[in-house]
């Protein structure tokens, strides 16, 4: 059993974190919830018993004697206190970009690379990818081995609850005033997104880089790459919708082979924690009010491109803040559990 602390336990992810470990009887000795001085008295639940948030301090894993931190309170937070956590012996979880593309740090979705974990050691740090990736590479993994993937276009359908809890107020915030006819007022208000997000589309999440491309973009050319081990082109187009939970993806594939619609259904039902719902004739096609509070990615709308005999579309659509974020979080910790936790807790004189 393992001393756990939740860093950013009053956020989205950090909730649904809760939810998850206690859903997947994560070996928990001794919860320690963590957030800002704001919360510090807020309680939060788990297993039916409330815990009083306590102040994040660098010095709160050792007095604690933390084993496992999972962290989600934004980049910062992490550059700092995650330091502080591999310091006083834990191995820190981390949601946020900040160490992803660190050499020294894997980058691990459970489902393709869980060999990856063996690396945690180098800086005691594993990361979590960025939600629209994990989803994606979820779904790319069975058709590359199948078909050789050499390019993958994508344009995302990103929802509200990825910019956290205010990102979700906003969106209410701007409903509620626009069915009081006050949205002009409202929307002058708004402080997450860069325009009105209710009724609209905003191809714009994270900051311009060079080139045009957007940092959310640029995440999931990379990430990808790392994760997958591979040199694929990813040509992606981030957008922000006027959905509360679960992102959404309209993806091409351009592959070495050419692709067949049902072996792609078949190696996709096949692969872990994916569900193929692709019936036309039915109108049965993955959307967020399926994928929300589940733990699988669903593909649909599977079909060969009308030109090239190479090239697969299809539409994929999972819940970010369990399969994007809190789920693959607890997955990364349980397989860790698994490869490397028995030797851990030894090496600490807990064994
Ligand atoms: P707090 O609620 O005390 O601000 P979300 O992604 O939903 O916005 O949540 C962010 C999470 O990160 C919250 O739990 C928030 O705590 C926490 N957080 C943000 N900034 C800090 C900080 N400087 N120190 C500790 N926790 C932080």
């Amino acid at each position: 059993m393992y001393n756990v602390a939740i860093v950013g336990a009053t956020g989205a992810v950090g909730e649904e974190l809760l939810r998850v470990l206690e859903e997947y009887n994560f070996p928990v000795k001794k919860l320690v919830p963590l957030a800002s001085a704001r919360s510090v008295g807020r309680e939060v639940e788990f297993k039916g018993e409330n815990y009083k948030v306590k102040e994040l301090t660098c010095e709160v894993f050792d007095e604690e004697d933390i084993d496992i931190a999972f962290f989600s309170a934004g980049g910062s937070v992490s550059a700092k206190f995650a330091p502080c956590a591999v310091e006083a012996g834990a191995v820190v979880i981390d949601n946020t970009s900040h160490f992803r593309m660190d050499p020294d740090v894997p980058l691990v979705v459970p489902e393709v690379n869980p060999e990856d974990i063996t690396f945690w050691k180098k800086k005691g740090i594993i990361a979590n990818p960025n939600c629209s990736t994990i989803q994606m590479v979820i779904s790319l993994a069975p058709l590359h081995k199948e078909f050789g993937i050499k390019r993958v276009d994508v344009a995302t359908y990103q929802a509200v609850s990825g910019a956290g809890k205010k990102g979700m107020e906003e969106l209410f915030e701007q409903m509620r005033a626009l069915f009081n006819f006050k949205l002009d007022k409202k929307v002058e208000e708004r402080e997450v997104f860069p325009w009105q997000i209710a009724l609209n589309v905003i191809p714009h999440i994270d900051k311009f880089m060079d080139g045009g491309w957007t940092r959310e973009e640029l995440k999931m050319v990379n990430e990808t790459n790392k994760i997958m081990h591979t040199n694929i082109e990813v040509a992606p187009t981030c957008v922000r919708v006027p959905v509360l939970r679960s992102h959404s993806e309209a993806i091409t594939i351009y592959c070495e082979k050419e692709v067949d619609v049902e072996r792609a259904r078949k190696v996709l039902a096949d692969f872990e924690d994916i569900k193929v719902i692709d019936s036309p004739e039915k109108n049965e096609y993955p959307m967020p009010v399926i994928a929300t509070d589940t733990d699988y990615v669903y593909v649909g709308r599977i079909r060969k491109d009308l030109y090239e005999p190479n090239v697969l579309h299809f539409f994929n659509v999972a819940d970010q803040l369990r399969v994007g974020a809190a789920t693959n979080a607890v997955r990364i910790g349980l397989k860790w559990i698994e490869m490397e936790g028995e030797q851990f807790l030894k090496d600490k004189g807990k064994k």
